[in-house]
């Protein structure tokens, strides 16, 4: 089909899966964030969850494609305009580009590896420290797994980490999105640039309070 092989098509596939991820970026953070209110809310969020698994299975779903979608066709036009790009010019054109815009391609790359070691850690539950927590409190006590992972300083500068990938990521990602969707024009294109980078930054603020807020010890078990 035309959509999945032509530039502008492979484009707005990565536009909608990309404003999906956002979206479920948005809504994992603000059930991360019961987390601050206490065990009892968190972990009675994660049973209500758990009582609805054919809507969290569509989600994960959902989720899933979304990811293969962005990712592949990501790394198919980051090559793309790679190739394309005329060799040998003294001076490149790069249209309010940034350190953000250039490096998109690497920003995701490690954000896929983060979601990866994410998963295996708070999904799978196969990492070694979160495997032998399950192990000796022996039920699902995710407040419990949160804060005993995340009080481990390298585990926590990694997420830290992560979280500035995540906000280098969408600071293009929201602007671009909108570009891509047709909702940005010439007029709206600083305050949407503004409105990009203040979204961002909020999103990494909230999800960098949890491993910050471990760390020195005001969320502790
Ligand atoms: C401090 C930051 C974060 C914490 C504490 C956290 C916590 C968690 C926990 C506890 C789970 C397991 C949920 C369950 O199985 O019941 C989970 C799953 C997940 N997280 Fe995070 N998360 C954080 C940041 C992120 C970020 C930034 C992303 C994406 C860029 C992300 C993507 C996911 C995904 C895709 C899942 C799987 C959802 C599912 O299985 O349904 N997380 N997270």
């Amino acid at each position: 089909m035309h959509i999945f092989k032509s530039t502008v098509g492979r484009k707005i596939l990565m536009s909608v899966s990309g404003q999906l991820l956002i979206l479920f970026v948005l809504v994992h953070l603000m059930g991360n964030s019961a987390i601050f209110l206490g065990p009892s809310v968190i972990n009675g969020y994660a049973e209500h969850l758990n009582s609805l698994l054919p809507l969290v299975w569509s989600m994960r779903v959902a989720m899933l494609i979304a990811l293969l979608v962005h990712v592949t066709y990501g790394v198919q036009l980051t090559l793309e305009n790679k190739e394309a790009k005329p060799k040998g010019y003294a001076v490149q054109r790069q249209l309010r580009a940034n350190f953000a815009s250039r490096n998109m391609i690497w920003t995701g790359v490690l954000l896929a590896l983060f979601i990866a070691y994410h998963l295996l850690q708070f999904t799978f539950k196969v990492t070694p420290e979160v495997a032998a927590l399950t192990a000796t409190i022996g039920r699902y006590d995710v407040y419990a797994m949160v804060v005993t992972t995340l009080r481990r300083g390298v585990i926590a500068a990694t997420y830290i980490f992560a979280m500035v990938m995540l906000y280098l990521h969408l600071r293009h990602g929201i602007p671009s999105f909108l570009q891509t969707m047709g909702w940005n024009n010439a007029r709206t294109l600083s305050p949407i640039s503004a409105m990009g980078k203040a979204v961002s930054a909020l999103l990494m603020l909230g999800y960098m309070a949890i491993p910050v807020t471990i760390l020195f010890g005001v969320l502790n078990i």
